[in-house]
């Protein structure tokens, strides 16, 4: 798999390359799909009124996500190292000083914070599978779909057995590297997409699409705040999984002759359409059901078992459903927890299996927090609320987008033209809007946004 090719740079990764620009891009894809896409978006999308919310999540997408998508892999790609490594050698190289290995480092911590509620939910995921299995949404109305899943967050020791479970699930695969899972990713991907599609049917049928298609794209600016703007943009950067050095991580395996700008572009499109994909699919049965859109992180879990429970072959679609985004998640958790253990690896004399096994248990004992945040913790509220509010606040609205300012400011001040020109191949316009965006516009529009939202503006 290792390249020899290597034009213009005899730099190599240590661990080969990616065997071709679709496995790069598949690779990016499922570390990007998951529980953001169906379980975050939705809610909070509803959480913050719908359409506005939609269209400047769009917007950044679009303007910020992909200008530090792009940086990302260009220096990843430059440094064939792990982020933290990355950072230190292009920034000697490139601005004079090693300092910049803080960032990628400031990655690393953000990556494993954001695993201890991820996987808190992928538990709630998973503890869905029986439940699918033995047929509970069987005919089951509204009221019966809520008590079931606040029966279940409400009890303590099912959410931690749960939360416990998926991180040990984790610590499996990981410790034995990740190589199988890019195998598994290129068929479950396309399943999943596909079983979305048959759910979209049904919320085409469910006699609200249109008001459901209306709340997510008729702008009602009235309806957000200055901290939706700024929860829309952590979105972003979550989503794209960018903010974090994780993409990094991968660009050192890109080919050299691989166009960085065409694989952002397919990786960005993809992730933003399964996002809204499963919005469509949401929100109608939101309405169609007298649900409440802005019900907060149970909405999908209140949703779609109803839907289920309606259908013909519903026991069998719902096991198959959260079994695949079981695997989404589980593809997006490995991504998060890999840098950890990279840099654990890399940086002590323990072996691979010792290093998962103490990043596994110290995000476990974080993810504590999320998993009592409904039960035991629940009327511990600060700041911006529960535990998990707070820490996915932090995390998503404060860690990733300023990270993603000091990526494009290095990509795109601090390296010179001669090095970023080199890696997105010219001069062309594609080129000049790059640097536009990466220069100016996305440094400029997230320190707005965030200072906005903090109320300094
Ligand atoms: N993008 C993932 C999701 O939408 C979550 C995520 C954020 C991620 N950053 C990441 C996954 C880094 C892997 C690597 O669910």
């Amino acid at each position: 798999m290792l390249s020899s090719d290597n034009s213009n740079q005899e730099r190599q990764s240590l661990h080969g390359n990616w065997s071709s620009r679709l496995a790069f891009i598949m690779a990016v894809t499922g570390s990007a799909v998951g529980l953001g896409n169906i379980w975050k978006f939705p809610y909070m999308a509803g959480q913050n009124g719908g359409g506005a919310f939609v269209l400047v999540y769009l917007l950044f997408v679009f303007l910020i996500g992909m200008p530090v998508m792009m940086s990302e892999i260009l220096i990843g790609r430059r440094g064939r190292r792990n982020p933290v490594a990355t950072m230190a050698l292009l920034g000697e190289e490139e601005g004079g000083s090693k300092h910049w290995k803080w960032l990628g480092a400031l990655g690393v911590i953000t990556a494993m914070l954001i695993l201890s509620y991820y996987s808190v939910i992928a538990g709630w995921t998973l503890t869905y599978i029986p439940k699918a299995i033995s047929g509970q949404f069987t005919g089951a109305d509204a009221t019966l779909i809520a008590d079931l899943f606040d029966d279940f967050v409400s009890n303590p020791a099912a959410v931690i057995s749960a939360h416990t479970f998926f991180m040990f699930l984790n610590f499996f695969v990981i410790s034995r590297g990740v190589k199988g899972l890019e195998v598994a990713v290129k068929f479950l991907m396309p399943a999943l997409l596909f079983l979305l599609f048959v759910l979209l049917y049904y919320s085409l049928t469910s006699g609200s699409f249109s008001e459901g298609v209306s709340f997510m794209f008729t702008p009602n600016f009235a309806a957000l705040s200055w901290d939706g703007v700024l929860t829309a943009m952590g979105l972003a950067c979550f989503t794209l999984s960018i903010g974090m050095g994780a993409i990094m991580a991968y660009g050192a395996y890109l080919p050299q002759e691989t166009s960085i700008t065409n694989a952002a572009v397919s990786v960005v499109v993809a992730d933003t359409g399964i996002a809204v994909l499963s919005g469509l699919v949401i929100f109608p049965l939101v309405f169609a059901n007298g649900l409440n859109p802005g019900e907060g992180p149970d909405l999908v879990f209140k949703t779609l078992p109803l839907v289920f429970g309606q259908m013909q072959a519903g026991v069998f679609l719902a096991t198959i459903f959260f079994v695949l985004l079981a695997f989404a998640a589980l593809t997006s958790a490995l991504g998060l927890m890999e840098p950890a253990v990279a840099w654990m690896v890399e940086s002590t004399n323990y072996n691979r299996k010792k290093s998962s096994a103490i990043i596994a248990s110290l995000i476990w004992f974080f993810g504590l927090g999320t998993a009592l945040s409904d039960n035991l913790l629940s009327e511990f509220k600060f700041f911006q609320g529960t535990i998990y509010e707070n820490v996915d606040f932090i995390t998503s609205n404060i860690m990733l987008p300023m990270s993603a300012v000091f990526i494009t400011i290095f990509a795109a001040w601090v390296m010179s033209k001669n090095s970023s020109s080199e890696e997105l191949d010219g001069h062309g316009v594609v080129y000049k809007i790059w640097q536009l965006l990466a220069r100016y516009f996305a440094p400029i529009a997230i320190l707005v946004i965030f200072l906005q939202a903090i109320g300094w503006i």
